[in-house]
């Protein structure tokens, strides 16, 4: 399986398919924090945040499925074992210990902000070794700018209150 695909990448597939379980733990990560924040958030403007946290939340579990897809082209194998997720992070988890809808935003605005990073990272190991991966970091990092942008619109609006 993926042998042309492995043989394309070359010497650096080990170095990218590391660099893709580390994003796949971020993202299960990702998924759990809008996930649990979309149930006990509350203050002003709860439905309509919680609802956002809601598609993000799939959106997050969407990258996932597209970073395991391309781990296995590469031959390589994702991340078996949640508590991995712990160990490989590179963006962390954001405990909703306050869950007022101000911090809520602002702890998941700072998730995206390194989520942001973190592909254009990818992007940068892949753009000479790895296209296909390369196009992957830039379609992923494109929902997390608008995902940045969301929860800044909303910051604003509430500031206004
Ligand atoms: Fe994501
Ligand atoms: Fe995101």
């Amino acid at each position: 399986m993926g042998t042309k695909a492995r043989e394309i990448v070359g010497k650096d597939v080990k170095k990218i398919v590391a660099l893709l379980n580390q994003a796949l733990a971020d993202e299960w990560l990702a998924y759990y924090q809008y996930w649990i924040g979309a149930k006990i958030g509350h203050g002003p403007m709860r439905q309509i945040v919680t609802d956002e946290f809601e598609v993000h939340a799939t959106e997050e579990l969407k990258h996932a499925g597209m970073l395991v897809e391309r781990i296995i082209q590469l031959g390589g194998v994702p991340v078996l074992e949640p508590k991995e997720w712990y160990e490989r992070t590179h963006c962390g988890y954001a405990a909703p210990n306050n869950p007022s809808i101000a911090v809520l935003l602002k702890q998941n605005v700072k998730s995206e902000q390194c989520a942001i990073g973190f592909y254009q990272k990818l992007a940068d190991a892949c753009r000479d070794a790895d296209e296909i991966t390369y196009y992957l970091a830039l379609a992923i990092m494109k929902d997390e700018v608008s995902h940045e942008e969301d929860l800044e619109a909303y910051l604003k609006d509430l500031a206004q209150k």
